[in-house]
């Protein structure tokens, strides 16, 4: 099969990387992917998130960190004739962590953000799509929220620093004629999913028979979004960026539609794993928003986005994957 785009996707190895990078070969696109192993969590995990995209004819794994002065020229000599799009997703992820390790992400998600931006204008490259997060919005914007929203007051490192790389990509856009697209993602569900979070978390404890610590009174909302949605999301962004005048950004927001509490998603992982959590509720910790709730009639109308998959059916795939071992079928 002949290869119709060259897309660079960052952040390869990762949960919503690897998916992509999938999804975008089997559509007869080259790929390029780069990571740097993070050690936010273990590599083996992410060795296989790649296992499959590494057999694929039209794939080329970089392994760096996107700050590495070198990888310009490493990715110009993978792209031959050249990239056509960038793909940003390379992040150090999860609000708790980053409370207790702020400058790490302002260096991993905002100066390797920046660099990234330089890479693409570097190998010109002006499309470029980054993922951003639902944890901008903060405790202060009104659900649902709607990217017009002004009031955005991030409450952990982690938000602040996706906002911080949300202006970048405007500045970059203004400044050098680029054109960008921020996908703020709402809590991203389904196989693959990051060992951190709670979908995965509450399912591994339930597994093996471990009580599972409930923030709060578990009345704490989640705008739970499943992959395959989102990377529906992703791939019409990319042909959208093509359509945008030079010199503009957008943001867009991309979640479910329906925002469910941390109780309803242990019910719907009891079911799927046909048994019953052991709870303890303890206090909240600071950098959790109280409640995220997209508002996704733009991403409707720009990208023709529409979620299918609900929590219960995002709970049991995810289940499925992970009684298996963790290996994407
Ligand atoms: N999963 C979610 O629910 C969610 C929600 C909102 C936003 N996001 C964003 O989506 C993106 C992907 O998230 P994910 O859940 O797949 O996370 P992930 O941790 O599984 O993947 C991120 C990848 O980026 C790599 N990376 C980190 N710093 C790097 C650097 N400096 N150079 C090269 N590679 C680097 C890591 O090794 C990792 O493999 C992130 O930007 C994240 O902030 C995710």
């Amino acid at each position: 099969m002949v290869a119709t785009r060259t897309i660079v996707v960052t952040g390869v190895a990762g949960f919503i990387g690897s998916s992509l990078a999938e999804r975008l070969l089997e559509g007869g696109d080259r790929v390029i992917g780069v990571d740097n192993f993070d050690p936010f969590y273990a590599r083996a995990a992410k060795e296989l998130n790649l296992r499959r995209a590494l057999s694929h004819e039209h794939f080329t794994f970089l392994e760096s960190d996107l700050r590495e002065p070198g990888l310009v020229e490493r990715v110009r000599a993978a792209a031959g004739a050249g990239a056509d799009i960038v793909v940003h997703l390379a992040a150090k992820a999860g609000v708790r962590p980053s409370i207790a390790a702020p400058l790490a992400y302002v260096e991993a998600n905002v100066t390797a953000t920046a660099a990234t931006l330089e890479l693409a204008r570097k190998l010109n490259i002006d499309r470029f799509v980054f993922g951003s997060s639902s944890s901008v919005y903060g405790n202060a914007a009104s659900p649902p929220f709607k990217e017009s929203e002004v009031n955005l007051v991030p409450i952990s490192p982690y938000a602040a620093s996706k906002r911080a790389a949300e202006i970048l990509c405007d500045n970059w856009a203004r400044v050098f004629g680029m054109r960008c697209v921020s996908l703020r993602f709402f809590t991203v569900v389904g196989e693959r999913q990051r060992p951190d979070l709670a979908l995965h978390a509450f399912t591994r404890a339930i597994v093996d028979g471990r009580t599972i610590q409930v923030f709060g009174d578990g009345s704490m909302r989640r705008d739970f979004t499943y992959v395959g949605d989102i990377l529906n999301g992703l791939v019409s962004s990319l042909d959208f960026v093509g359509t945008m005048p030079r010199g503009t950004h957008e943001i867009i927001n991309l979640g479910g539609h329906a925002s469910a509490t941390v109780l309803e998603l242990i019910h719907a992982i009891e079911r799927a794993l046909s048994r019953e959590a052991r709870l303890e509720f303890v206090p909240r910790p600071p950098g959790d928003v109280e409640l995220t709730f997209a508002d996704i009639s733009k991403a409707q109308r720009l990208l023709g986005f529409a979620p299918q998959v609900s929590l219960t059916e995002a709970a049991q795939r995810f289940a499925n994957w992970y009684l298996q071992g963790g290996v994407t079928p």
